[in-house]
């Protein structure tokens, strides 16, 4: 990538462009469905049922992959029924949903939970919030060898860190345990409170990896999905100078990070990192306004 301020704290990045993995099915959210969506197919499962918010990515790829590959989704969705341009295309691509309310929702995490949506939707597999959990993490490890396959092409023997967004941690997660070498940043898309050093933690115990580094950088600016001017400005500059399309609640705010980080001088001179765009850019519609340049499913 070319921006003035990696150039200025002589830092080289290159980005892994999941967000050009699929048009659909886009960003990291391949990687951590797959395993989930294999496991459903082994067991015979009737359809596939998880949660989220009203701009969902996770829903969005689920319910185009259940369109895609004909299998029957629902969607739980956090808060009152509303249309979104999100949930106009989960409805389109025949993702059944139901609206929980906001204390509803609350209780995703009691342990009776999904009894009663389990028993309305018999034979359906469970995936839980954002596909949280070792076996998405375990998907996203796949990560580190795609990568590294495409060194080469730019002219890269190795790299010191990778940078990526952090929502529920999972897809951090699985590069750290797929990369035990190289530093991982997580730029947290929610602030500090939510849990997700917490769920890190969890998914590297479970997989007897508690040991493992990394490092978690708050890059919420004030709230999860809050987009202020300055992010505005940052993703539009960035589109124009670096031609990358970034989206305010992940991508972006976790490109703009690594900007302070590097404008701070925090990351040596000559570093290489990579940065994943996890993808999200359907999310754009509802905040970005007219300048989202996304079309509707
Ligand atoms: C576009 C995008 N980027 C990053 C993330 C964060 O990924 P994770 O929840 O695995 O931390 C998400 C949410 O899952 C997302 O939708």
């Amino acid at each position: 990538m070319e921006l003035p301020w990696l150039e200025a704290a002589g830092v080289e990045l290159a980005c892994l462009r999941l967000d050009l993995v699929d048009p659909l099915v886009s960003g990291n959210k391949w990687f951590k469905l797959a395993p989930y969506l294999e496991q459903a197919a082994a067991a015979g499962a009737q359809g596939v049922i998880s949660l989220g918010g009203a701009h969902s990515n996770h829903l969005h790829a689920l319910a185009a992959a259940g369109q895609r590959f004909g299998f029957a989704t629902v969607g739980l969705l956090r808060g009152e029924a509303r249309r979104t341009p999100t949930t106009d295309d989960l409805q389109h691509m025949g993702m059944a949903l139901h609206w929980l309310g906001y204390g509803g929702y609350r209780a995703r995490h009691r342990p009776d939970f999904w009894t009663p949506w389990l028993a309305r939707y018999s034979g359906f597999q469970a995936i839980g919030e954002g596909g949280l959990g070792l076996q998405g993490a375990r998907g996203c490890s796949a990560l580190v060898a795609m990568a590294e396959a495409q060194l080469a092409r730019i002219g890269w023997h190795d790299f010191d860190a990778w940078w990526l967004a952090a929502g529920t941690g999972t897809t951090l997660a699985g590069l750290v345990l797929g990369d035990g070498r190289r530093r991982v940043f997580g730029a947290l898309a929610v602030p500090r409170d939510h849990g997700v050093a917490e769920q890190v933690a969890m998914l590297l115990d479970e997989a007897g990896e508690a040991q493992r580094r990394y490092r978690l950088i708050d890059a919420a600016r004030g709230g999860f999905a809050r987009l202020d001017e300055p992010l505005r400005q940052f993703i539009l500059q960035t589109e124009q100078i670096g031609h990358l399309p970034l989206e305010p609640v992940y991508t972006g705010k976790a490109l703009m990070a690594l900007r302070d980080f590097c404008e701070r001088g925090q990351l040596a001179r000559g570093s290489r990192l990579i940065f994943i765009h996890t993808g999200g850019l359907q999310g754009r519609r509802a905040l970005m306004g007219a300048d989202a340049n996304y079309t509707q499913v």
